[in-house]
């Protein structure tokens, strides 16, 4: 198979939303400065330069910004090469492939629900693709399913990764209930390193009630945007 993985833009509807409603805004307010009052022109003219910004840089993020902060996110680990990764919530595999790529002799498994919500074209057909794509299929097992209730016996993995997927969760509850299921399927002496935007303290209470004593946050990195955390921890022997 010929070609080169795409992986897709993160949160496109909110990202066309700015892409299409930022202009406009901008353009009305700079049309419309002779007839409506000052204040309302100006404020749609600020608002929609920031609404336009924020798609570009959300865009950008996607498609420059993360792979160079997920390809350090995976070195930084500094894997032995024969290690199970499991990557939470992978999507289109940006991250997956990258602790692939660093296992030559272990496993990369992807756990996803596969919401095109939350990332373009996401499906796990797709994933699969650019793992064959990037030459690494043989090295990646890919399953659906939910993080809040992961299809695994405890202590499966010793490495345990996410970007940008636990946020998704719509509730508090919810999220711990994710960590809490991170921390089961790890093994003794195991690793995470989980990156997002926002809640990332949350999930490193978590991770500590939970057998991973060290686990803190660390960031933020201003290469995505939003900028992100990573939560690193361990998991007590
Ligand atoms: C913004 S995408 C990020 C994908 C990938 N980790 C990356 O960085 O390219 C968030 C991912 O979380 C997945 N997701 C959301 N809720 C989930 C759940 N309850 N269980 C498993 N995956 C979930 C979505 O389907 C999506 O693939």
């Amino acid at each position: 198979m010929k070609g080169t993985p795409r992986f897709g833009i993160d949160a496109p509807g909110l990202v066309l939303g700015f892409a299409i409603g930022g202009p406009l805004l901008l353009a009305l307010g700079l049309g419309g400065s002779a007839i409506l009052p000052p204040a309302l022109a100006g404020a749609m003219v600020y608002t929609g330069a920031v609404l336009a910004a924020e798609a570009v840089l959300m865009a950008l993020s996607s498609l420059r910004g993360k792979p160079a902060v997920l390809r350090r996110m995976v070195a930084a680990l500094a894997l032995r090469g024969d290690e199970q990764v499991l990557d939470v919530g992978c999507g289109r595999g940006m991250l997956l492939l990258e602790a692939a790529r660093n296992l030559p002799r272990g496993r990369a498994t992807g756990l996803d629900l596969w919401s095109t919500r939350d990332q373009s074209g996401n499906a796990a057909d797709a994933t699969a693709r650019n793992a064959e794509l990037a030459g690494l299929r043989e090295r990646v097992r890919i399953d659906t399913g939910d993080m809040r209730r992961m299809p695994y016996p405890d202590a499966s993995f010793d490495v345990v990764i996410s970007s940008l997927a636990i946020h998704n969760l719509p509730t508090q509850t919810d999220r711990e209930q994710a960590v809490r299921e991170i921390a089961r399927v790890l093994k003794p002496g195991g690793r995470v390193a989980l990156l997002d935007f926002r809640h990332t303290a949350d999930y490193a209470r978590t991770l500590r009630a939970n057998g991973l004593a060290d686990a803190r946050r660390h960031g933020p990195n201003f290469l995505m945007f939003p900028w992100v955390w990573i939560v690193r921890g361990h998991k007590q022997a």
